[in-house]
């Protein structure tokens, strides 16, 4: 079957047309979706109607997959499909409410951070709710080259346990056991994305600061470089509809959930995430 890729935003993202609604596709058309993803960073699909199983039959195919831990919002059936939003069963919550707020890639805070993640809109709301996507291929290559100069080579501290209280302020602070289990990793900040060699710019909110420069220096570049890949014309937002499913590659990409108000409206959302390798530095 021939898909068509219809461009978001410039170079970045496409819009899959022409997809099984199931996502069960022969391996040509497995290819052709993974090298546009490649290329393009982040694939929507519309329309979709696919049972857990089915999305992590599709999601295995492009790698191995990642349960996430703690396993508290894993689908009950499927351990494979992390569930998000703030959809109710009998009075007990699904999935985690406000996940993914705030610019990241998933897996940051991590040795081995994720390669990919494919996210299933079941339910959403008519209105807020959208997620946001950087493009940090495009990102890098508009920094100025006094700035390119200074990251290259150089790697950012990603740390949990620093970060937790300022992403995360609602949420009980880490035991002791807890934070011992999360310590501090070390990622290139430009990043050569190992499948299809192109460079991007590679932080997040869990990074604090830069090895080799003094903290006050690092954790400002830090900031500098966050607020600059969020700039609107390496953003794109996609509204929500329900049977939409968006494929980013956290190599290249950011994300970043948005409110929306959870007194009228139920989201619920079903993730499934690919196994990574260690970032390599451009
Ligand atoms: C995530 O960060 O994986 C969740 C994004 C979203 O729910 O919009």
């Amino acid at each position: 079957m021939g898909l068509e890729f219809r461009p978001l935003q410039g170079e970045f993202g496409a819009e899959v047309i022409g997809a099984p609604r199931d996502l069960r596709v022969g391996d040509e058309t497995l290819h052709q979706i993974e090298a546009a993803w490649f290329r393009r960073g982040i694939l929507v699909f519309r329309d979709l109607d696919m049972t857990p199983a089915d999305q992590i039959a599709f999601s295995r195919r492009l790698g191995p997959l990642h349960i996430m831990v703690p396993s508290e919002f894993n689908h009950p059936e499927h351990p494979e499909v992390w569930v998000v939003g703030n959809a109710e069963r009998d009075g007990k919550p699904l999935g985690l409410r406000g996940a993914g707020m705030g610019f990241h890639t998933d897996g940051e805070d991590k040795r081995v951070p994720n390669a990919g993640s494919f996210l299933y809109a079941r339910m959403v709301p008519p209105e807020g709710g959208d997620t946001l996507f950087a493009d940090m291929v495009a990102a890098y290559a508009a920094l100025p080259d006094d700035v390119k100069r200074k990251i290259a080579g150089r790697r950012g501290r990603f740390s949990r346990a620093e970060m937790h209280r300022i992403n995360y302020p609602d949420m009980r602070p880490y035991t002791p056991e807890e934070l011992a289990a999360r310590p501090d990793v070390y990622h290139p900040l430009v990043r050569r994305h190992e499948r299809s060699g192109r460079v991007s710019l590679y932080i997040g909110r869990w990074a604090c600061d830069i090895e080799g420069l003094p903290q006050d220096e690092g954790s400002a570049l830090v900031r500098y470089l966050q607020e600059f890949a969020q700039l609107e014309r390496f953003v794109y937002r996609h509204r929500w509809r329900d049977g939409d499913a968006v494929l980013w590659d956290n190599r290249c990409t950011q994300h970043c959930a948005t409110p929306f108000d959870e007194t009228r409206y139920t989201r619920l959302m079903h993730r499934t995430t690919l196994e990574g390798s260690e970032p390599i530095m451009a």
